[in-house]
């Protein structure tokens, strides 16, 4: 049945971090390494899914043929390709973890060290998540994810809801082996009439199995 939902559905998959440049030889960025968004994406291309693979910078290959692959580097990018790919797809899920602010300007060459201090001012990059969760058709659906450090669930939920997210993922900091830099994910998935299933620390493939089964049975 799952994979008979999936057959040939074009679906929009984010992963990794983004990098928001500072000079040519720095960026802001983060740990995320894109295991989950790829594990994603192999599971879905696996089903007969047409994946759209959106990464920012990892390490990783996608390994199935099928999946069609967006090397970007900052949100803005990333950004700009889901808005295009998106209007297509029946699905989008947002794994990357998108840098929240990016230097307000770029300085062409690399900023000498000189004075005791150095400020870089911050301007907020778009929503990527929110954007497309705001722009959804009836017949689309749109699942984030959520790292939480604190009032975990009734965060999770008031991001579902202003994002206009169908499903969130989240996975919390306070579980050890969960998250970022980690091979294995402890998840629990939120609906947005506040169903919570939950899901014990697995190997982020069989996390993936889990987030597309949830998809099928409860969104589809
Ligand atoms: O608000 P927060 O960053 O915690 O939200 C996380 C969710 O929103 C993730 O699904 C992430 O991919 C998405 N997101 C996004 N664009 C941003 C920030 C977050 O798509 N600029």
């Amino acid at each position: 049945m799952i994979a008979e939902y999936f057959k040939s559905k074009k679906i929009v998959i984010t992963a990794g971090p983004t990098y928001e440049k500072i000079d040519p030889v720095r960026f802001i960025g983060n740990y995320s390494t894109g295991k989950m968004g790829y594990a994603i994406a192999e599971e879905l291309a696996q089903l007969g899914a047409e994946v759209h693979l959106v990464s920012g910078p990892t390490s990783l290959t996608p390994q199935h043929p099928s999946i069609q692959l967006y090397q970007v580097e900052s949100a803005v990018q990333m950004y700009d390709t889901c808005v295009k790919i998106f209007p297509d797809c029946q699905i989008a899920i947002m794994s990357a973890a998108v840098a929240d602010y990016r230097p307000d300007r770029y300085n062409e060459v690399k900023i000498k060290k000189s004075e005791e201090n150095l400020t870089i001012h911050l301007v907020k990059n778009p929503d990527i998540l929110s954007t497309l969760g705001h722009s959804k058709k009836a017949n689309q659906i749109v699942v984030g994810f959520a790292l939480e450090t604190h009032n975990e669930l009734e965060n999770a939920l008031d991001k579902l809801r202003r994002k206009k997210a169908d499903a969130i993922v989240l996975n919390s900091l306070n579980d050890p082996g969960a998250g970022f830099k980690h091979s294995t994910n402890k998840i629990s998935i939120i609906l947005e009439k506040g169903t919570i299933f939950e899901f014990p620390l697995k190997e982020k493939q069989e996390v993936a199995k889990d987030i597309i089964k949830c998809i099928a049975e409860n969104l589809a």
